[in-house]
């Protein structure tokens, strides 16, 4: 393909200045997310539809201690992969003895199947995994506990029953919006013949927070960065004026923000809104659509489109591909943002490969600059997002968050191999709360935390009294 490499710079350039101005996230934009965050967390804690976030009760008022001895499971639906866990715990001094796990991907037609259909194929995966037995039994009589990661926004009734508000990432289930998810499960471990109960229903963050405090003492929030986005973080009960009747013991809770919802002050640009326009559910999940990995290549796509077609980015002719939704992904982005060689070989081959795009140096330089635009955005905003969270906590009882060590305990694919979006988020937790203060916020990558985590929430909340 013809490139007319002199030309792109000249029509390029203020496209893309544009998209950076668009973009952009000084330290006023940051501190105004993360007061209108802190906000949005008191009017959503004062009255459920109070703000955009749902400050959804978990139910999770124990958190691990420790103590949990013996073999329980975990399932995990939240992205592109479904996970079963088996773990077993050994108590104070042997902590996590074994864990046995297999995953799945799910099927690209299950996002839009029925309900049943759905909740047959976690069930059927649920049943091959139990047959194959693994090196640890349960007792003769004890029925298999499961702790239920299901990772969509949920109006949890109980600890072990909760009704989906909504499908996110890209979900559009039919017949489950409306119903108690593990009913769902329930019937469909029925049609398998699968005699197991479910004793925690939780959203990962809750699972991911939960698994890190059996480590951590410290740990007070959690994050997900990931396909979706979200947080959670351990609150008093008496302040959450929604919360009505007698606190349990602990007087604490884990409240889950469904953070996605978010909306306030964000730096949105043309291409943003076409995505949201275009999306299956419009007008909703901003922040998530802003800043998770669903979306951030995306994002990129879109205005690497535009260049091609309005700047002649890659020549005369614009790549057919590239006018493919999602043909981009957010781990297209960060392997061509780790590329080192002095011509971006990495960043021609990607295009090429994914967008059938012919590159120069100088076109491939320009997508990098569009990808770090992107994931630039992205992690700073995540960033302030947290610093919103840590403000209404020390805002409530000072010297609780500030001034001592405070884990913020982070799960997610984006967050775990996009290095430049770790990075980012890094910098604008510590330019929001200055050296000293940051110093002490401690971000700490949770691997695999929500695994171990609902299988820890499945021990707390056993219906059996004695551990074994
Ligand atoms: C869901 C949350 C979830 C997050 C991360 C979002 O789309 O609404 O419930 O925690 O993704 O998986």
């Amino acid at each position: 393909m013809a490139v007319r490499s002199s030309s792109i710079s000249v029509a390029v350039a203020p496209m893309l200045t544009k998209l950076q101005q668009d973009c952009a996230t000084p330290l006023p934009v940051l501190r105004n997310v993360a007061d209108s965050m802190s906000a949005d967390i008191r009017a959503g804690l004062a009255v459920d539809g109070g703000s955009d976030l749902k400050m959804i009760l978990s139910y999770v008022d124990r958190l691990p201690t420790g103590n949990e001895k013996g073999l329980f499971y975990a399932l995990d639906l939240g992205g592109t992969n479904f996970r079963v866990l088996r773990v077993q715990l050994g108590g104070k001094d042997e902590r996590v003895i074994a864990t046995e796990s297999e995953q799945v991907s799910i099927p690209q037609e299950l996002m839009s199947a029925t309900s049943e259909e759905l909740f047959d194929f976690i069930a059927s995966v649920l049943a091959n995994f139990a047959q194959k037995g693994g090196n640890f039994h349960l007792p003769p009589g004890r029925k298999g506990e499961i702790g239920f990661t299901f990772s969509f926004p949920v109006k949890q009734t109980s600890i072990d029953s909760g009704i989906l508000i909504k499908w996110t990432k890209g979900f559009s289930v039919s017949g489950t919006a409306g119903k108690d998810v593990v009913a769902c499960l329930n019937e469909a471990m029925d049609r398998k013949g699968i005699d197991m109960r479910v004793s925690a229903l939780v959203n990962d963050t809750v699972a991911t927070l939960a698994g890190a405090r059996y480590w951590d003492d410290d740990v007070m929030v959690a994050v997900i960065l990931g396909t979706g986005t979200n947080a959670c973080y351990v609150e008093r009960m008496d302040a959450i004026p929604k919360l009505q009747g007698d606190f349990p013991s602990s007087g604490r809770t884990i409240v889950n923000l469904e953070w996605g919802a978010y909306r306030k002050g964000l730096p949105l640009t043309v291409f943003d809104r076409d995505m949201d326009a275009a999306s299956i559910n419009p007008g909703e999940q901003i922040f998530e659509k802003t800043i998770s990995g669903m979306y951030l290549g995306e994002i990129a796509r879109r205005a690497l489109l535009y260049m091609a077609e309005e700047g002649s980015l890659f020549g005369t002719s614009v790549p057919e591909k590239l006018s493919m939704p999602f043909v981009l992904g957010t781990p297209d982005l960060s392997a061509m943002q780790q590329d080192t060689t002095d011509d971006l070989q990495t960043v021609g081959s990607v295009l090429y490969d994914v967008a059938g795009v012919e590159s120069t140096l100088n076109s491939r330089k320009i997508v990098l600059e569009v990808c770090d635009t992107i994931v630039k955005r992205a992690g700073r905003l995540a960033g302030a997002g947290i610093v919103g969270i840590l403000q209404k906590i020390e805002e409530d009882t000072q010297g609780v968050i500030f001034g001592k060590r405070t884990v913020v305990a982070m799960d997610g694919g984006l967050y775990e191999r996009y290095s430049q979006y770790r990075r980012y988020l890094k910098e604008s937790v510590a330019e929001l709360l200055g050296p000293e203060t940051s110093q002490n916020i401690v971000i700490e990558h949770s691997k695999d935390g929500s695994g171990i985590g609902a299988a820890l929430l499945a021990a707390t909340n056993s219906k059996y009294d004695r551990n074994y």
